[in-house]
């Protein structure tokens, strides 16, 4: 049987455990979490090491029984040996505590015990447990962070990739390009990593509700009609309302609200709320000068991109209509900066789709000195 790998968390996360299991002289307390992207976390004393196997674990958390656990504390005294969940040898007293993310459970913490326990004992490590969860349980989510935004950009790229690879490939070049343009005006305006991340993740998303749309509206070349317009706008809700069920780990909802702003526009004239100014986040403006960057800069079917110096001309009429004026000024000077790499997609390491004169590329996207390049499948 393989053991399991206790996976290796911030340390002062494991070490409040750990005092907790001192304290109250428990054999083991384990952090179950039903997410697959994140780990399951064990604390165990010496005397005890724990051997799950892998499959354990996998059937444990797989059987519809645990969910009972995800709702109610539960003990159990005298446990059954033969029980499936029983998870350590002799175990006189099992807990269970639920933890709850956003309304949402996630997992449980796990504590047994080879030896009994009485009422008083259990109440006080279930109050100092819950504790506990309430100071980190949040932080939990936070500590898995990079892991669980990894996991989630590829889940996205795949998702991205059957949903629109067959219905636009327009708008799946477009979805990437403004992921990279919206990150990249993010890092001038100095956004943190993490919102970096995020960013980077809403312009992945941003158009996802097209999948909705009419491919004959989607696809259409040159100006839509009035109706195909109004019809179009509606990509914004669906987009809106995809990214909020998909995003159930961003607490703020940021993502989700981000991507429904990027068609507001800076002086109130977009949609679909006709925000202006400041009543549009930052990360909403950014998205809409990377998604009008990106249709400026990309080859249609029906025209070729505009020159650089018309994209520098066209952000500078729109200062202020558009976009927000320092925004745009930002990015009028990284186009310049930018000029002598123009031409390459640059990126995450992601699967993509190059739109190059007459051809249609698959590959991927390398980091090569500094920035991406694009390598294709059919080089
Ligand atoms: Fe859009
Ligand atoms: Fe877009």
């Amino acid at each position: 049987m393989e053991a399991i790998q206790v996976a290796s968390v911030k340390d002062n996360f494991v070490k409040t455990l750990e005092k907790i299991r001192k304290k109250h002289g428990v054999d083991i307390i384990a952090l179950f979490a039903i997410r697959q992207s994140l780990a399951i976390h064990v604390i165990n004393s010496a005397d005890n090491p724990v051997s799950f196997s892998a499959g354990t674990i996998f059937n444990l958390t797989l059987t519809p029984l645990v969910e009972e656990f995800l709702f109610n504390v539960k003990t159990f005294e005298n446990h059954p040996q033969k029980t499936r969940f029983a998870l350590v040898e002799n175990v006189q007293w099992e807990l269970y505590i639920p933890v709850v993310f956003k309304e949402f459970p996630t997992g449980f913490v796990y504590v047994a015990s080879k030896k009994k326990r009485d009422a008083e004992k259990t109440e006080g490590i279930i109050r100092d447990l819950q504790d506990f969860l309430k100071a980190h349980g949040l932080e939990y989510y936070f500590l898995e962070y990079s892991v669980v935004l990894d996991q989630l950009l590829t889940t996205v790229a795949i998702l991205i990739d059957r949903l629109f690879s067959r219905v636009s490939r327009y708008t799946l070049n477009h979805i990437y390009n403004v992921a990279f343009w919206a990150e990249e005006i993010g890092k001038i305006v100095g956004l943190d990593e993490k919102r970096l991340a995020k960013l980077y993740l809403a312009g992945l998303l941003h158009d996802i509700g097209k999948v909705y749309i009419d491919e004959r509206i989607l696809n259409k070349e040159g100006r839509l009609t009035l109706q195909e317009y109004q019809e179009m706008k509606k990509h914004v809700d669906y987009s809106y309302n995809m990214v909020k069920d998909l995003m159930i780990w961003d607490i703020e909802d940021d993502v989700a609200l981000w991507v429904v702003q990027h068609h507001e526009k800076f002086d109130g004239s977009g949609y679909p709320f006709g925000l202006k100014e400041e009543e549009i986040t930052p990360e909403g403006r950014i998205l809409k000068i990377a998604d009008t960057l990106d249709a400026m800069l990309s080859p249609r079917s029906y025209r070729n991109p505009f020159p650089l110096d018309d994209v520098i001309k066209e952000i500078e009429r729109l200062r202020g209509k558009d976009f927000d004026p320092l925004l745009a000024d930002l990015t009028v000077d990284l186009l310049r900066e930018k000029k002598e790499s123009l031409g390459l997609f640059e990126g995450r390491i992601l699967p993509a789709t190059l739109i190059a004169g007459e051809g249609i590329h698959e590959g991927i996207l390398r980091k090569n000195d500094g920035y991406h390049v694009f390598i294709s499948d059919y080089v």
